[in-house]
């Protein structure tokens, strides 16, 4: 078993952090796709987690979570799109993950959920769909390290950004303190990964944008260049 890590969120202390999504990634060629867009300035590594009931689409587990680990000290930030997220913490943790994000739809008891991501010393995340309104999630942002802003319907990769979604990012970056971060997945691309910044957005998931290029870390370096202020 490997051991359990400890938040990571509180060292994590640039501007804006930028977390390729590893579902968009090149399996068979991972390992070296990793190393180069983390040795082009990515800050973490954003790894989607599907059951197939939660989304209709299914991605990886615990052991390929276990398999990042021992390849990569880099943060490994777990954002759980499955039915029953309690099921699942323990297992994530001792798979290697750093910090989990959960969604509010998916849970009745948010609040035990993240009395237990931190019993286990792990960062927390609560994340909301585009349909779920800020309200959900009042009482128990207080609570958590970060907030996840899904910017598409969560399920896949390479889906077009709603700009719709801007104002909940505003909405929210205005209940969080100057030590929570508010994460954007979805969409997040040359074009838009500024007006996510400009809205309150201090964490850009990206998957297709960096991925799906054909060099991944000039990508990354670029992605970088359109947020710099
Ligand atoms: C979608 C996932 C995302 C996905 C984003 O449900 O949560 O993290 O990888 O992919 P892009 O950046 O291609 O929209
Ligand atoms: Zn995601």
């Amino acid at each position: 078993m490997t051991s359990i890590r400890k938040n990571p969120w509180p060292s994590l202390t640039g501007d804006v952090l930028i977390a390729p999504s590893l579902l968009s990634v090149d399996f068979a060629r991972a390992g070296e796709q990793i190393d180069a867009v983390l040795a082009a300035g990515a800050d973490i590594l954003h790894v989607d987690i599907m059951d197939g009931h939660f989304v209709p689409n299914l991605s990886m587990g615990p052991p390929v979570v276990g398999k990042l680990r021992r390849y990569t000290e880099a943060v490994l930030d777990v954002h759980l799109m499955v039915t029953d997220p309690e099921y699942y913490i323990e297992r994530f943790a001792e798979a290697g993950a750093d910090s989990l994000n959960f969604h509010i739809e998916a849970t009745d008891e948010p609040v035990r959920l993240i009395e237990r991501i931190r019993q286990l010393g792990l960062g927390a995340g609560v994340t909301v769909k585009p349909k779920t309104p800020v309200e959900t999630i009042a009482d128990i942002i207080p609570l958590v390290d970060l907030v996840l802003v899904m910017m598409v319907e969560p399920g896949f990769g390479g889906q077009s950004f709603m700009a719709d979604q801007l104002p909940k990012i505003r909405a929210i970056s205005e209940l969080l303190t100057d030590k929570q971060r508010l994460e954007v997945d979805g969409g997040i691309n040359m074009e838009t990964a500024h007006l996510a910044v400009e809205a309150g957005a201090n964490v850009l998931v990206a998957g297709n944008s960096i991925f799906a290029a054909d060099d991944p870390a000039a990508a990354t370096i670029e992605l970088r260049n359109r947020i710099r202020r």
